[in-house]
């Protein structure tokens, strides 16, 4: 039952320290805080190749894992969302590996996907919440998000869970490239364990999204942007809040901005920015200065340092717990998923049920 929520999807928001908790403690030694995987059925030292795909939110956190695998562990990633993918008849490196990523396990173009790349000779390997799935059944190495069953159709801790496995995997491929060096490895797995508790701070703190969430509940178009692994952060709140309270939103890098959708900005277009401190803070503090200049309302997510750097003019900003950058794409889902749920919670739509959509999509 929903317990003391009033949603599903409300209770499975706050269920998330709990499960990437759960999630961890089979991916890391918390003693030793070293990443702890099953054999693998690959060598990642010889990997030519990591091609992941998934659809909707499980995409995102491909391409998250994206600029995980290839700055953390140096491997070339390729990410497509699978009913892409599928019919692409994409060319597969020799000794090649592919990863699907589903919280159902039973969604019809990721399988599609799976068995294209097990023509092509590939490696399979899968990321599922429900192991004894057809995905999980046709995977060389199954690797389960320890989430629990997820009843609200928005999808929120399957994706911070997934996250966290892909994370595990990500180190794990950069040791085993010898793409890092111990200290670095020590620094990155211990903030991974840091992020339960964050998010915690974050949900014990969500009373001024309710504001800004009545605020966006009277509008029509929203824009998400973010830079680097906050990039898909961008596009999953954009998903998020098209789903559950069907206000048009659009993610979008942070980059492109000065490149097309600059021109919808005015005071009837909120943007909200997901900008922790980290290497691309500087350029990402540009965009939002563009932003506030043409009239936007910028609602910035930021920790203090950043938020000290950006200076006046958002409409709002909402200070973040300080986190490893690594991390920060799993902690800023968090306000994310929480903008969604009281955007749509104020706009009086079916939160768990959103019209026209199913929990899983097992047609084409
Ligand atoms: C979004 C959402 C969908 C699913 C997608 C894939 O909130 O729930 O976009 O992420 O349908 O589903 P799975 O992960 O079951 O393959």
């Amino acid at each position: 039952g929903k317990g003391n929520f009033r949603h599903f999807m409300q209770k499975e928001i706050h269920e998330q320290p709990a499960v990437i908790g759960d999630t961890l403690h089979s991916y890391v030694n918390l003693q030793t805080r070293a990443v702890t995987l099953p054999e693998m059925p690959l060598d990642f030292a010889a990997l030519p190749r990591l091609t992941i795909s998934a659809c909707g939110t499980a995409f995102y956190a491909g391409f998250v894992a994206k600029y995980w695998f290839e700055q953390i562990a140096r491997l070339p990633v390729e990410v497509d969302i699978a009913s892409e993918f599928r019919y692409r008849e994409a060319p597969m490196p020799e000794g090649g590996a592919a990863l699907f990523i589903s919280q159902s396990g039973e969604t019809i173009d990721t399988l599609a996907a799976l068995r294209y790349a097990r023509s092509q000779k590939q490696t399979i390997l899968s990321i599922v919440n429900q192991p004894e799935s057809v995905i999980g059944r046709e995977s060389d190495l199954v690797l389960p998000t320890l989430a629990g069953p997820e009843i609200g159709v928005a999808s929120t801790k399957a994706f911070t869970t997934q996250l966290t496995v892909l994370a595990c995997l990500a180190l794990a491929a950069a040791r085993a490239r010898g793409a890092i060096d111990a200290a670095a490895e020590a620094c990155l797995s211990s903030a991974i364990t840091e992020v339960p508790a964050a998010i915690t701070q974050v949900l014990e703190h969500a009373e001024p999204l309710e504001a800004i969430a009545h605020d966006i509940s009277a509008v029509r178009d929203v824009l998400f942007l973010g830079r680097g692994s906050l990039f898909p952060i961008a596009l999953e709140g954009a998903l998020k809040l098209k789903e559950i309270s069907y206000i048009h939103a659009e993610g979008y890098a942070a980059g492109e901005l000065k490149h097309g959708p600059i021109a919808l900005i005015d005071e009837d277009v909120p943007v909200v920015i997901a900008a922790p401190s980290g290497p691309l803070f500087d350029k990402l503090a540009s965009n939002i200065q563009e932003t506030i200049a043409r009239g936007g309302r910028a609602i910035i997510f930021s920790d203090r340092a950043g938020l000290e750097r950006i200076g006046d003019g958002a409409a709002y900003t909402v200070e973040m717990p300080t986190i490893d950058p690594f991390v920060a794409p799993i902690l800023y889902s968090l306000p994310m998923q929480l903008l969604a749920y009281y955007t749509a919670v104020a706009k009086g739509t079916d939160v768990d049920q959103p019209r026209n959509l199913a929990k899983s999509v097992t047609v084409e």
